[in-house]
C-alpha cells in the first residue's frame, strides 16, 4: 500500500520546485540582460535578478520555519521556458523583434511564478503557517509588479522597434 501523503509534503515538494526553478533564473536573467537590445529591457532584467537573490533567501527562511533543509527538485517546467527563451534569443538575434521574444520568454516565466507562489501561498494558510504566508506573500507581489512592467515594455518594444510597419 502507497504512503499516506499529506498537503504538509505537496507544499515540500512545491516549495523545491519553485526553489529550483529560481535557482535557474538567477543564472538566465543576466543573459536576458545582455541580450535585451533595449537599455530599459537590461536593466530591468537586471533589476529582477536582484529581486530574484531576495526571493531565494525568502524561500531557504521557508524551509527554515519547516525545519527541512533548502534543497531544490528539478522543475522540467522552468527548465522547458527557459529552453525557450534561449531558442529565441538564437533565432532571433540581431533582428528588431529580438526584445519582443525576450519579454515574451520573461512573461512566461513569470506566470509560472506567480502560479507556484499562488498555490504555496494559499497552502501555507490552510496548513496555519503565518509567517511563510507573508514571505510568500512578498515575493509573489514582485513576480506580479515584474509581470505588469514587462507588458509595459512590451507596449514599447512592439511599438517602436519590433513592428514590421514601414512609414510612408
Ligand atoms: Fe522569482
Ligand atoms: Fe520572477
Amino acid at each position: 500500500m502507497a504512503t499516506e501523503k499529506t498537503l504538509n509534503d505537496l507544499f515540500l515538494d512545491t516549495l523545491k520546485d519553485i526553489y529550483f526553478a529560481e535557482k535557474q533564473i538567477l543564472k538566465a536573467l543576466p543573459k536576458m540582460a545582455r541580450a535585451a537590445q533595449s537599455e530599459e529591457g537590461k536593466a530591468g532584467f537586471l533589476q529582477h535578478r536582484d529581486e530574484t537573490q531576495g526571493q531565494i533567501e525568502r524561500l531557504e527562511q521557508v524551509f527554515e520555519l519547516l525545519g527541512k533543509p533548502a534543497r531544490g527538485k528539478t522543475c522540467e517546467a522552468i527548465q522547458g521556458i527557459l529552453a525557450e527563451g534561449e531558442e529565441i534569443m538564437e533565432e532571433y538575434k540581431g533582428t528588431a523583434a529580438l526584445d519582443a521574444g525576450l519579454i515574451s520568454s520573461a512573461q512566461a516565466v513569470e506566470h509560472y511564478e506567480i502560479a507556484r507562489y499562488g498555490t504555496l501561498k494559499s497552502w501555507a494558510n490552510q496548513l496555519g503557517m503565518k509567517e511563510a504566508v507573508s514571505l510568500l506573500d512578498a515575493t509573489l507581489q514582485e513576480e506580479i509588479a515584474t509581470d505588469r512592467k514587462l507588458s509595459v515594455l512590451a507596449e514599447g518594444s512592439a511599438n517602436d522597434k519590433g513592428s514590421q510597419k514601414t512609414a510612408s
